[in-house]
């Protein structure tokens, strides 16, 4: 049997280890589990020699601290090898660019904060190949998402509406705003390929969330099939009311016995515009880590459990993407009824 994925995987990964700015020289660092696509481990290694760099693959133990189980759910709490590891932290530190193919990455692990400090960019990969193809991001996919940003930090209130019933305020002073753009390009820069979307981190948050038919919940990569109604105040989730998917995410909320697990976390909205919001369906779920519906162009994302502008660490991290929103910042509409306001 011929494994040719990797072979037919090396021009995308050249491609976006480019889009990083991988000079000719610069050290990279391709870190995997045991449980990584051996294929993107061989595609990352040659495209880091197809630039010129030196690159050292490294495999560390897999296992979470994370009590979910590890199936690609990108809730990011890094490896335990890893965080226990000083001498894989020092490694990781002293690269220019570290390719995580790790299944969750370690977006959430404090660890992380620590290794882009050392000036180190990192760009995580674990979506399937023909997702990561698909998406391979353009270079003013970073422009179009610096514009998002310098908005949000000039604004005061993001204002989300759909047909459906939703009905929240957001208060944007001190809410960090950020992105992703699908490459990690600056010193320091964590970024996720594929993903391009504007996100903030509020505190304050009051009214109703209501997702509709349609609407994906992640991790689980469940579609919803019953119309769901939260309601909101203080940027915490008092009430869960609605079919089968309320009473799922009611029992998330208990099962994880966490205190920040109804609060509300990151929000904002996608830019992708060559996602499929079907792939959720057409994937199993190990195959699969969910950007097409994270980043979907117009879909209205928002998540609970950590903040780490709030000091909140949480493992109870749910994202969940919605089409049909309307979002206004300070009055502008940036997504009209699920459509990008510009598109
Ligand atoms: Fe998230």
């Amino acid at each position: 049997m011929f494994d040719l994925t990797s072979v037919d995987l090396l021009d995308a990964f050249t491609r976006q280890l480019r889009l990083c700015k991988l000079r000719e020289g610069e050290h990279v660092v391709v870190l995997s589990e045991p449980g990584s696509r051996g294929d993107y481990v061989a595609a990352a290694f040659g495209a880091a020699k197809t630039c010129g760099a030196h690159v050292i693959a490294a495999t560390v133990p897999g296992g979470s601290p994370a009590p979910m189980p590890s199936t690609h759910t990108g809730a990011g709490p890094g490896l335990i090898s890893v965080l226990n590891d000083t001498t894989a932290q020092t490694l990781l530190k002293s690269a220019d660019l570290v390719v995580d193919l790790t299944r969750e990455g370690f977006i959430h692990a404090p660890v992380q904060q620590e290794i882009l400090r050392a000036g180190t960019r990192i760009i995580f990969v674990c979506d399937a190949p023909d997702v990561l193809i698909r998406n391979l991001p353009k270079e003013s996919d970073k422009e179009e998402v610096l514009r998002g940003v310098e908005l949000l930090k000039a604004s005061s209130v993001m204002h989300v509406t759909s047909a459906a019933g939703t009905d929240l305020t957001i208060q944007l002073p001190g809410s960090k705003p950020e992105f992703q753009c699908g490459f990690a390009d600056d010193p320091g820069r964590w970024d996720h390929w594929p993903s391009t979307m504007v996100l903030c981190w509020p505190e304050i948050s009051d009214g109703r969330i209501v997702l509709a038919e349609g609407d994906i919940l992640l991790p689980f990569k469940e579609y919803v099939r019953t119309p769901v109604t939260l309601e909101v105040s203080g940027g915490h989730i008092d009430k869960v009311t609605g079919g089968a998917e309320a009473e799922m995410l009611n029992t998330f909320f208990d099962d994880s016995q966490d205190r920040w697990a109804r609060s509300l976390s990151h929000m904002g909205w996608g830019l992708m515009r060559t996602a499929d919001w079907f792939a959720t369906a057409m994937y199993g779920k190990d195959d699969l880590m969910g950007m097409d519906a994270r980043a979907f162009a117009g879909n209205f994302l928002w998540s609970t459990g950590p903040h780490p502008h709030l000091q909140r660490e949480s493992y109870a991290h749910l994202d969940i993407a919605m089409r049909g929103c309307t979002v206004a910042v300070d009055g502008a509409e940036v997504v009209i009824s699920g459509r990008l306001a510009e598109s």
